[in-house]
């Protein structure tokens, strides 16, 4: 019996889905606890390519089962989707394998009107959110008025709490945000059906898991985002309104934390960002653009070019720390590949210090200009290695340069998008 979590070190889309379906093999149960469909996990199997926003990366395993925990904020016309998808394309996506808490909370067609709405008004000092309704959503949430998938089951509660909820929102609406209300009826037209669609797959996610725990089972929880966009721990105000570190794991499934094991920070080779806020090893130049040709850096939910730079063991140092990192896994290295010199952040200066950590206050942050080492690239395509050993000796120096940097060792390094391209020496649920 063993508990692992997975989770983003950087800014999100590090590989988190890639490694999540290949440590599968070892789990029973996969199970999300923050964030919505403001994540878009890809995998690749042979020729498939999947993008997941909502379902755990665990599905394709179908003897596998999948939980979606009560941290998790559910745009049910997105699961729907993504479960008749799944089916069409041959995956046995059922009740039997795929679970959703009655505590989730439902992200409402008013959310999405809010998040866009907002971003509109606020022009260029946008966050660059993903406009699909997750911070109205995780609002509504804490100030107690938010809408639960068990809410929904029961009719009259539903249109009870939706009635009162868009009150307040369509005053907002019409008054200050000057667009159109939301009908509280049309959305309960919609729901009707919706609600029979989801009612199977309903379930307690926090007793799924104990009995899992009972029987023995090795449980694998899936990050979304990343550290650096947690609500408390990220670049603030340049963040996701979720608790992406894995500390959040507990109270977004519903498990204890001296349940937990192990922690594998995902780290991208390089680093990208998408929306806006702040990204201290951000290359402009034609280095940045070629690793996102090379990477194929477009947002897998909104399509949006992401920012590309160099490594920066500050962010990663912080991420080790806040998320009690045991292992790393390193992706994307194959895209380092023809790079005559790569760099790495060890600091940033800022007013003649030389700081280690990244600065909460967001001026500081802005203002901070990263101090770099450089070292050797290769142009030795790496794609077809498979062990550590054999990867060229200016790769291996990178890793270890990085290990030596974070102070946490490299489990898992990933050398193309395939599930098997892949080299793995440590596995943790061992
Ligand atoms: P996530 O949100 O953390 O799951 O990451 P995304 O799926 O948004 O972005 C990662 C992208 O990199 C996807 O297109 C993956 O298929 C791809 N990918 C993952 N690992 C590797 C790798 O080692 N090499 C290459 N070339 N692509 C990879
Ligand atoms: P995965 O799980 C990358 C970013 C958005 C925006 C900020 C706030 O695929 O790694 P939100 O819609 O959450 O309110 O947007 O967070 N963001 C992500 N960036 N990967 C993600 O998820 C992200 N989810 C949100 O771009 O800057
Ligand atoms: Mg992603």
């Amino acid at each position: 019996m063993s508990c692992v979590v997975v989770v983003g070190t950087q800014w999100g889309d590090e590989g988190k889905g890639k490694v999540v379906d290949l440590l599968t093999r070892q789990a029973d149960v996969v199970v999300r606890f923050q964030g919505g469909n403001n994540a878009g996990h890809t995998l690749v199997v042979g020729k498939d390519k999947f993008i997941l926003h909502l379902i755990p990366s665990g599905i394709l395993h179908t003897s596998k089962k999948c939980l979606i925990g009560n941290g998790v904020v559910v745009d049910l016309e997105v699961l729907q989707q993504e479960i008749l998808a799944l089916q069409e394309r041959g995956i046995a996506v059922s009740p039997k394998n795929l679970g959703l808490s009655e505590r989730a909370q439902l992200i409402l067609p008013f959310h999405k009107h809010l998040d866009l709405a907002r971003e509109a008004q606020k022009g260029k000092a946008s966050i660059g959110t993903t406009g699909r309704g997750i911070g109205p959503c995780y609002e509504d949430k804490v100030a107690r008025i938010g809408i639960r998938v068990v809410d929904l089951l029961d009719p009259e509660v539903f249109a009870e709490r939706l009635k009162t909820n868009l009150i307040e929102k369509n005053f907002i609406f019409e008054n200050f945000l000057k667009v159109p209300p939301i009908d509280p009826q049309a959305v309960i037209n919609t729901y009707g059906p919706l609600t029979e669609f989801i009612r199977p797959y309903v379930t307690n996610v926090s007793l799924r898991i104990e009995e899992a725990l009972s029987e023995n089972k090795n449980i694998l929880f899936e990050g979304a985002q990343g550290t650096h966009l947690d609500i408390d721990h990220g670049t603030y105000p340049y963040v996701t309104s979720s608790n992406p570190v894995a500390g959040s794991v507990c109270h977004g499934s519903g498990v204890g934390p001296t349940r937990i094991q192990s922690v594998v920070g995902i780290v991208k080779a390089y680093t990208t960002r998408v929306g806006g806020g702040p990204f201290p090893t951000e290359l402009t130049d034609e280095i940045g653009l070629a690793l996102r040709e090379k990477g194929g850096e477009y947002g897998a939910t909104t399509g949006r070019p992401r920012r590309c730079g160099w490594l920066d063991a500050v962010v990663l140092r912080d991420s080790a720390r806040l998320n009690g990192l045991t292992q790393l896994a390193v992706t994307k290295l194959d895209v380092l590949t023809g790079q005559k010199k790569i760099k790495i952040c060890t600091g940033y200066s800022f007013n003649n210090q030389t700081l280690t950590s990244m600065p909460a206050r967001l001026k500081t942050l802005e203002a901070c200009r990263p101090v770099y080492e450089e070292w050797e690239g290769w142009s030795e395509p790496i794609e077809g290695i498979r062990k550590r050993a054999n990867l060229p000796q200016a790769a291996q120096k990178y890793l270890n340069r990085l290990e030596e940097l974070v102070r946490v060792p490299i489990g898992i390094i990933s050398v193309g998008a395939d599930r098997e391209e892949t080299l793995f020496p440590d596995n943790p649920f061992s």
